[in-house]
């Protein structure tokens, strides 16, 4: 069976870093609020950077890393809730970026857990004998679906974007997907909406009124059930953790990382807790970066490869959830 080897990885994050103190100018919050309920203390923001500049920024480094001529990649996948245009899909503006002319292109949107599903298809799509190299790229500008002037949302979000080129091992290579759990509660979207443009044209009767699907909205920005999320966030991560655990035959102590989705380091203490893990496990950057959705995991991989921490051979696993509402985990061994 063909195997996924991650053989370079790359991070754009913009320059930009607004602190808790800098958010409290603009909102009735606090440094201590802050950091106390979520563990955040800054977070980049695009000083304009589109998405698909990050997404380029980090694939050319995720491709510098593998040594890899962009012609060579056969899919690029693109993760992302913050794409800049409906049409082209921003894969398909990346293709063009990179001149990756041969892949075929595709956006992922499983929000915060896109990254996770990513993976798994890029894994599937490795089975493949004629596919041998998929650039996963997880690309976000949250400020874009935050408003500013809600305290319980715009402080926790940050933009950036991270890049991962998947390659298909050799066979006596250990660098494999071990086993993946991919999940939704649609039944609970209600609890995590960014609206869409609403329908308009000259045709429609303008007195007929459709109502919104998850009650009314005026805009396009983030609206979130916090303690909801939070709950669920806390019993997906545990539960889904230890179902790949258990599907790959191991302890979550013979893992050498635990990289959850940055969101909120109370919900990756609660989740160790549940678990009966050691926290020293589980990988908890939000503090620099805030919640970058999709690029919350790959990012903190980045940084753990790059810093030598992360070595061949050791064994991962990743766990992702968010709006959907979405989960899924996924073990693999660097
Ligand atoms: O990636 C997507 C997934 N998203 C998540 O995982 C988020 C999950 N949820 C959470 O992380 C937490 O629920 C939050 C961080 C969003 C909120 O923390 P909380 O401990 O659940 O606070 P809360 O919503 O219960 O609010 C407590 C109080 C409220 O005031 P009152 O009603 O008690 O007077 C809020 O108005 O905190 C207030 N509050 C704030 N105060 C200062 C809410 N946001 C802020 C703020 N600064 N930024």
């Amino acid at each position: 069976m063909a195997q996924l080897k991650m053989t370079g990885t790359g991070s754009y994050l913009p320059d930009l870093i607004v602190t808790n103190d800098m958010m409290a100018q603009i909102v009735d919050t606090s440094d201590k609020w802050i950091t106390s309920r979520t563990g955040i203390s800054e977070r980049r923001l695009s000083a304009g950077e589109p998405t698909w500049y990050m997404a380029a920024q980090a694939a050319q480094r995720a491709l510098s890393a593998a040594g890899l001529e962009a012609a060579a990649l056969d899919v690029i996948l693109v993760t992302t809730v913050t794409p800049d245009y409906f049409l082209p899909s921003t894969a398909c503006i990346l293709q063009a970026e990179l001149g990756a002319d041969h892949a075929f292109c595709l956006d992922v949107n499983a929000a915060c857990t896109g990254f996770v599903y990513a993976l798994d298809l890029a894994n599937r799509y490795l089975q493949d004998p004629k596919i041998a190299h998929v650039l996963l790229v997880s690309a976000e500008n949250l400020s874009k679906l935050v408003d500013f002037k809600d305290r319980s949302t715009c402080v926790l979000f940050g933009d950036g974007a991270s890049a991962i080129v998947c390659s298909r091992s050799a066979e006596d290579e250990s660098s494999a997907v071990l086993a993946t759990r991919l999940g939704a509660e649609g039944k609970n979207g209600r609890c995590l909406v960014s609206r869409a443009l609403q329908i308009s044209h000259p045709f429609m009767n303008p007195d007929s009124v459709w109502p919104d699907r998850f009650g009314e909205q005026k805009n396009h920005f983030v609206q979130m059930e916090g303690q909801e999320v939070f709950k669920f966030a806390v019993r997906v991560l545990a539960d889904s953790l230890l179902d790949v655990a258990g599907q790959a035959g191991l302890a979550l102590e013979d893992l050498a990382f635990i990289i959850p989705h940055q969101a909120n380091s109370r919900i990756v203490e609660a989740a160790a807790r549940r678990m009966k893990v050691d926290p020293g496990l589980m990988v908890s950057r939000m503090s620099d970066f805030g919640n970058t959705s999709s690029a919350s995991i790959p990012i903190c991989l980045d940084e753990l490869i790059c810093s030598g921490r992360l070595k061949r051979g050791d064994k991962v696993a990743v766990c992702g959830f968010g709006a959907g509402l979405t989960y899924g985990a996924a073990i693999f061994v660097y």
